[in-house]
């Protein structure tokens, strides 16, 4: 089993490159079944939920080819809807966005019901009811999800709840569907925009994508031939802005679109951070002591759900009481159990924690219990004193590049060891 110990208490400095997004790609990767050809898609990150995704495809007959570590070719003009390996699409929640680039393309889509980070109910109504809404039957039972369809024709799509997964779907859906689909209260999310832009790319026509109003005007075919880079991950530069004003340090992150950290700068410098913005690069540093902040996540361009753990080591070492309430996942405070366990003095109770901030954290064995608690963990790791142990890599590995390496040349005292069960 391997493990990661960080021996804490360096201030990261320097300069780190920021990967292209994991969202973003987990969306764009399945949109290229949408195409009737070979695209090539770069800046994509080196992490397992990519890897995965590509393997999904290749099993269904797509051909894959690596330029490098960043860089691919899909060649999707051969693939069958039938040959989608079950047991991997359990193994994380993106794979709902087979449904909607299977059906639309072939009318024909069937998924394991989607698996991913355990941070609380994750329904997919609105995924079906769009799917529903633009002609197709979708049925729910064994464990899967089949959706079918004869045809499908642009309708009106109002999401009752803000849905990143679901607008995309929808999107993905309504690409090739005859006549126009409006989606109305729509996610406006970063990586929404870049799988339109992806899309349009290839000769889609959706406009309105980063608002709550998206318009798509079914085209009869999607072409290959273009290389589309993809976003840079807002959520691995929030963790890198957080990191270092927790650990007291001055960081360069390159690499990114300042434009989409406007919460997270705003929440940094509230706290008493410092913040230097410059289009697609910022430094973070420290100055003095942070102190207390609330926080509600909300969706974009609210703050991320996704950055509120990495925000909460922060402020479980910020003078005063802070409050956070988690707007988006029901389970998202487990972390705080293994914050507590480095001294921390958080209580969580259902979307809301109180943060008494302490002196200091010491370090601690600690386990990731998913994707981002991971991202925190380590952090606090870097910022607590003596030798902190974490387990449970798989949810850091599903979506960080080379995180310990990234770590590591800022300063941090950090390594992988695989220890014998
Ligand atoms: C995506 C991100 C995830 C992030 C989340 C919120 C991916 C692969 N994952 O997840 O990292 O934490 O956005 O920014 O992009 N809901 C419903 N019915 C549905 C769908 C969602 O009620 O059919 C609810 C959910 O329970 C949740 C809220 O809507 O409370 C938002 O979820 P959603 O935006 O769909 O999250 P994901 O797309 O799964």
């Amino acid at each position: 089993m391997e493990k990661l110990i960080i021996t804490g208490g360096t201030p990261l400095k320097g300069e780190v490159v920021i990967s292209g997004a994991k969202n973003a790609a987990v969306a764009i990767i399945p949109a290229t079944l949408l195409i009737n050809g070979v695209c090539r898609i770069d800046n994509l990150p080196n992490i397992s939920d990519v890897k995965l995704y590509c393997n999904i495809l290749e099993n269904m007959g797509a051909k894959i080819e690596w330029i490098n570590e960043h860089e691919i070719t899909i060649d999707t003009r051969k693939i069958d809807p039938h040959k989608v390996p079950l047991e991997d699409t359990r193994k994380f929640r993106a794979s709902y966005y087979l449904l909607g680039a299977l059906l639309g393309r072939c009318k024909f889509a069937e998924v394991s019901s989607p698996g991913g980070c355990n941070i609380g109910s994750r329904p997919i109504d609105l995924h079906i009811k769009s799917f529903e809404a633009l002609g197709a039957n979708v049925e729910v039972a064994n464990g899967k999800i089949t959706a079918t369809a004869k045809k499908l024709k642009g309708t009106n799509i109002y999401m009752d709840v803000v849905s990143v997964g679901a607008t995309i779907n929808a999107m993905l859906a309504a690409v090739l569907a005859e006549g126009t689909t409006i989606i109305d209260n729509a996610a406006k999310e970063p990586h929404i925009v870049d799988v339109a832009n992806f899309l349009n790319t290839m000769g889609a026509d959706i406009r309105g994508a980063g608002t709550d109003m998206i318009k798509v005007n079914g085209v009869k075919e999607l072409r290959g031939n273009s290389t589309y880079s993809v976003v840079p991950d807002q959520i691995e530069a929030g963790t890198f802005m957080i990191a270092a004003i927790a650990s007291k340090g001055d960081i360069q992150i390159k690499n990114c679109i300042t434009k989409h950290l406007e919460s997270i700068i705003a929440k940094i410098e509230e706290v008493g951070g410092n913040v230097d913005a410059n289009g697609d690069h910022l430094r973070v540093w420290y100055t003095k002591k942070t102190h207390r902040a609330n926080i509600k996540t909300l969706p974009y361009p609210g703050f991320p759900t996704d950055l509120q753990p990495q925000m909460g080591v922060l402020l479980s070492i910020s003078e005063g009481t802070s409050i956070i309430n988690e707007g988006i996942w029901e389970s998202r405070f487990q972390y705080t159990q293994e914050l507590n366990k480095m001294g921390a003095q958080i209580t969580a109770n259902g979307k809301q924690a109180v943060f008494e901030g302490v002196k200091k954290l010491t370090g601690a064995p600690v386990t990731a219990t998913d994707l981002r608690a991971g991202a925190a963990l380590i952090i606090a790791g870097c910022i607590a004193s003596g030798r902190t142990e974490i387990y449970n890599l798989n949810h850091i590995d599903r979506g960080y590049e080379n995180i310990e390496e990234k770590f590591r040349k800022l300063g941090a005292k950090i390594q992988r060891v695989d220890e014998e069960e």
